[in-house]
């Protein structure tokens, strides 16, 4: 059966000292707390990989991950860094197509998926996200958007290697806002996303995709989201950086 997954994304916060504290207050706070059926990835900075995985040799329970990695294996792309090289520090996971990157950095769906091809080959599992902007919603074309996002950037994989891939629906209009989807919104989204999968590939693959939420999940609406039949567990921005609020969210699943 498919993962419960919590996994925090830390954005560009936290100098290497503040990171390395949060995270260890993160391992002790959780250790007891995760079941086997579940598992907590933290997503820092490039900066702190190498530090934070000096702490998760020992207990195994937490993951770390990148927020992005290039596509191309190696070469002359100054100030870039490959999903080897984010491999090599231990890391385990990497978002890609978060919106901030759609966004800001102008990443379509076309090398969105080149990233996830790196990201595979170097033994790295994608955290792909997807997820429409206001706009869209208004227009009711977020069906089609994620329709989209999903075909082009990730669909082209065989299905071995997106049984690799957990997929996170972040509306745009949710991130950062302290607007959170309803539970009904984002379950109806969450569906339509298992849905889509399992027209591509098999019911069994879809049944075993990890789906997660984002978008301003905090303490107080965590539980009410993971009781959702088709969400699997949240991915986290602002609610990560401090160590009680990502610790309840992580408890939100035994409630
Ligand atoms: P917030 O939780 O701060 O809304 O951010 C969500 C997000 O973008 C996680 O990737």
């Amino acid at each position: 059966m498919r993962k419960k997954v919590v996994a925090g994304n830390w954005k560009m916060n936290m100098d290497y000292t503040s990171g390395i504290t949060l995270f260890s207050e993160i391992i002790n706070m959780v250790n007891d707390e995760v079941r086997g059926d579940q598992e907590v990835i933290v997503c820092s900075p490039f900066i702190h990989l190498h530090g934070l995985s000096q702490y998760t040799k020992d207990t195994g329970k937490v993951s770390i991950g990148a927020q992005n990695c290039h596509q191309e294996a190696s070469g002359a792309y100054t100030g870039e860094i490959s999903a080897g090289m984010i491999k090599s520090v231990g890391a385990s996971y990497v978002i890609l197509g978060h919106s901030e990157r759609r966004q800001y950095f102008g990443e379509t769906n076309e090398l969105l998926a080149k990233k996830a091809d790196a990201a595979i080959t170097n033994g790295l599992n994608p955290i792909f996200c997807v997820g429409e902007t206001l706009e869209e919603r208004n227009s009711e074309k977020h069906f089609e958007v994620i329709k989209q996002q999903l075909n082009e950037g990730i669909f082209h994989l065989p299905a071995n290697d997106f049984s690799k891939v957990i997929i996170a629906y972040e509306p745009v209009w949710a991130i950062g806002t302290g607007v959170t989807a309803s539970k009904e919104q984002a379950q109806e989204i969450h569906a339509f996303i298992r849905t889509q999968i399992a027209e591509k590939y098999d019911t069994s693959v879809a049944e075993n995709t990890s789906i997660l939420y984002g978008g301003s999940c905090n303490p107080k609406n965590a539980s009410e989201l993971f009781a959702q039949k088709d969400i699997d567990g949240g991915l986290i921005g602002g609610a990560s950086l401090k160590s009680r609020d990502f610790t309840d969210i992580i408890k939100a699943f035994n409630n």
